[in-house]
């Protein structure tokens, strides 16, 4: 059984959870839309997650759509008091499986029921607004109206903490003049550094920063630096990758996706992959596209 807890632990509003989680957006069919091509084995890759230490899941009602919230909840239901579950809204699905914006107020409200009702919860424990860029881009412009929506709906107790995910900076401190804000989920990994100073301003402020494609997304991270280090420590390219964003800061938490059981063993793993500050330097080349 994989120890996760050398990873450590972080604190989102009054919820304690494991640094090394899991993200379930994989569990829909390809691109995240219709059902998994095989139910059973997204039922035990949620299932053997759990069991293996995991307490932090990443999902939304608009992977499937639907599907993703029901597979959790068939696999994990009643769920382990210890449990934290993390779902977003403001997507939603075209019947072609594109992603489509719904951002506006009734849409966020009907977004949050269908994951109340599908994930089979009275309350949700972290609802991340999702903005809606261009691409998977982020754009500046004003999220009061959105989030004050959320924020009406965690004040009538449908949900315990907030977040705002694909913001910018200036988003995050307006959301947090409306409420308070536990966690941001952002594009971050090895290779994509864009947000590096605002990892830090929220690690100083303690607040949670989840890195969405963590291993690439899509199509995972490859180079030849991920490769040599990886050969030097023993451990598989894609674990050190995650485990670099363990180390690159506190408040990261990790939200690997994969429908395989044979990577989330080795994504589980990457906890034990200890980087050192040369190792940390020499992966600082990869990509090259931070400041
Ligand atoms: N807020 C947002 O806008 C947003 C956007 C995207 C994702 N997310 C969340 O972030 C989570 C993580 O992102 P993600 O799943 O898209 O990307 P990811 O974790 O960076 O990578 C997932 C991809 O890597 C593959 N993979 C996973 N482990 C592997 C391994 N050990 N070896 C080789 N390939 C491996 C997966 O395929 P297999 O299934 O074959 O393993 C999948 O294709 C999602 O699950 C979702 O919860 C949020």
């Amino acid at each position: 059984m994989i120890d996760l807890s050398p990873a450590g632990t972080f604190t989102l509003g009054d919820r304690t959870v494991r640094r090394m989680g899991y993200g379930a957006m994989q569990l829909a069919g390809p691109g995240a839309f219709g059902p998994p091509k095989n139910r059973a084995r997204a039922v035990q890759v949620l299932r053997e997650a759990v069991a293996s230490g995991v307490n932090h899941i990443d999902t939304s009602d608009y992977y499937g759509p639907h599907v993703t919230n029901q597979v959790i909840r068939e696999a994990l239901h009643p769920y382990p008091s210890n449990l934290t579950l993390v779902t977003k809204v403001g997507g939603a699905r075209g019947a072609d499986g594109s992603w489509l914006p719904a951002q506006r107020p009734k849409q966020l409200i009907q977004a949050v029921h269908d994951n109340l009702r599908n994930l089979g919860v009275d309350t949700l424990d972290v609802v991340n607004l999702r903005l809606m860029g261009s691409g998977l881009g982020t754009s500046e412009g004003s999220l009061a109206e959105r989030f004050e929506t959320l924020a009406q709906l965690q004040r009538e107790g449908l949900i315990r903490h907030l977040g705002v995910s694909n913001v910018t900076p200036t988003q995050v401190r307006e959301a947090q003049t409306i409420a308070p804000v536990v966690c941001v989920q952002n594009l971050y990994n090895l290779a994509r550094r864009e947000d590096d100073a605002l990892v830090d301003e929220l690690a100083g402020q303690g607040i949670a920063y989840a890195p969405y494609f963590p291993l690439g997304g899509f199509s995972p991270l490859q180079s030849s630096t991920l490769s040599d280090v990886a050969a030097r420590l023993d451990a598989t390219p894609l674990q050190v990758a995650l485990a670099w964003l363990l180390r690159r800061a506190p408040n990261v938490l990790l939200i690997p996706g994969t429908s395989s059981l044979a990577h989330l063993r080795e994504n589980l793993a990457a906890v034990a992959c200890v980087l050192s500050d040369d190792v940390m330097s020499e992966l600082d080349g990869v990509g090259g596209s931070h400041s």
